[in-house]
């Protein structure tokens, strides 16, 4: 029996040694520690050996439970530290690896430009109004002195709804709405979209505008090129040359067209700019006296200018963008370099 003892002893401790995980080692505990156990069954038979050997053999198997408890607990430290380990190994983060970024949107150009046009006409004491995209004809045309079948019309072809109601041409009638709400003085900027049956390089069905509006007594044309003057180094930079053409619009007397000095290709000639090296971005003039009467304003007392600007223009002008098509398909690889 006492050979049965150190077998047992043996196969016990190799099976402490075989066991790579703390749960077959448990296994292993209870095959030959557990109440159940090899070493406990041997025990029992204690019993059948002489009166005189049993002390000692009970001894030998204590000794021998005594000292596999400890192996057994060592090598279970032991496994469950290495078990411990191999999982932190598994779950690291590799702090190396690039980090994956949250996508920002970009303010789209127009908007900026919108924006920065505020801004500038603000800081010098304007409001910002709106008006509607679907517009009366009154307001579109007539009340800006355009009568039905004046030749004028033709100059913007324009989206009809029904005889009476259309998709606005320009943000003048912002002008009229304004004028038949308050008394001059007046200060306004007034953005929005405009509809034209226009389309090339340079021309969009649908565009923005910026209209501006000042009415109050002694205003000049003297004051409309300064402002747009201003307005424009603002925009662009000190260096940038405008020039005033002489034009036409039912609305204003006298009139002007306000031409830049071409960005993308420095006055040379390109596609942009048809060659002429200047590109129109807006039109203007001093109010004409028939719109002042049409609100009931009294032109003997009070004069005023007015403008309306391309912004779509400007945006290509600022940023170098030679068709204007550009900026409404919408395709993430341009909108995304428009990042400051
Ligand atoms: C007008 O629309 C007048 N309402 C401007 C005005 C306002 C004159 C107040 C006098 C007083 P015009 O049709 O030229 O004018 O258009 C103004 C600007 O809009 C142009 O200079 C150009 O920069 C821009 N523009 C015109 N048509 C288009 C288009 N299809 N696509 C993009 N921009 C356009
Ligand atoms: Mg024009």
């Amino acid at each position: 029996m006492q050979d049965q003892v150190k077998t047992i002893r043996e196969q016990a401790l190799a099976a402490c040694r075989q066991a790579e995980t703390v749960q077959e080692l448990n296994e292993a505990r209870v095959k030959f520690l557990g109440k159940k156990g090899e070493l406990t069954l041997i025990l029992r038979k204690t019993g059948q050996l002489p009166k005189e050997e049993r002390p000692q053999f009970g001894k030998l198997v204590n000794e021998v439970r005594d000292e596999l408890e400890l192996v057994w607990d060592q090598r279970e430290e032991e496994l469950s530290r290495a078990e411990e380990e191999r999982r932190l190994l598994a779950e690291s983060l590799d702090t190396t690896l690039p980090g994956r970024t949250v996508a920002r949107g970009t303010v789209h150009p127009v908007s900026r430009i919108i924006a920065e046009t505020k801004r500038i006409f603000m800081q010098m004491g304007y409001q910002v109004v709106e008006g509607p995209e679907v517009e009366w004809d009154y307001y579109n045309f007539e009340a800006l002195n355009i009568p039905p079948d004046h030749p004028a019309r033709d100059m913007q072809d324009t989206f009809f709804i029904t005889e009476k109601l259309l998709l606005r041409s320009q943000t003048s009638p912002v002008q009229i709405h304004t004028m038949e709400r308050q008394q001059p003085p007046i200060r306004i900027v007034a953005p929005g979209k405009v509809y034209r049956a226009d389309s090339d390089v340079t021309h969009s069905p649908m565009f923005h505008q910026i209209e501006g509006l000042v009415v109050d007594e002694g205003i000049t044309l003297a004051d409309l090129k300064g402002t747009l003057q201003l307005f424009v180094q603002r925009m662009f930079g000190p260096d940038v040359k405008i020039r005033l053409r002489p034009s036409y619009f039912p609305f204003t007397e006298p009139s002007a067209e306000v031409d830049v000095s071409c960005i993308i290709c420095s006055g040379t000639g390109c596609r942009v700019c048809k060659d002429t090296g200047w590109l129109e971005i807006l039109g203007s003039g001093m109010v004409h006296p028939q719109v002042l009467k049409q609100v009931g304003y009294d032109p003997g007392k009070v004069s005023g200018f007015a403008f309306g600007m391309g912004i779509e223009r400007i945006a290509m002008l600022k940023y170098g963008i030679n068709d204007i098509r550009l900026l409404f398909e919408n395709d993430v690889r341009f909108l995304e370099q428009f990042t400051s």
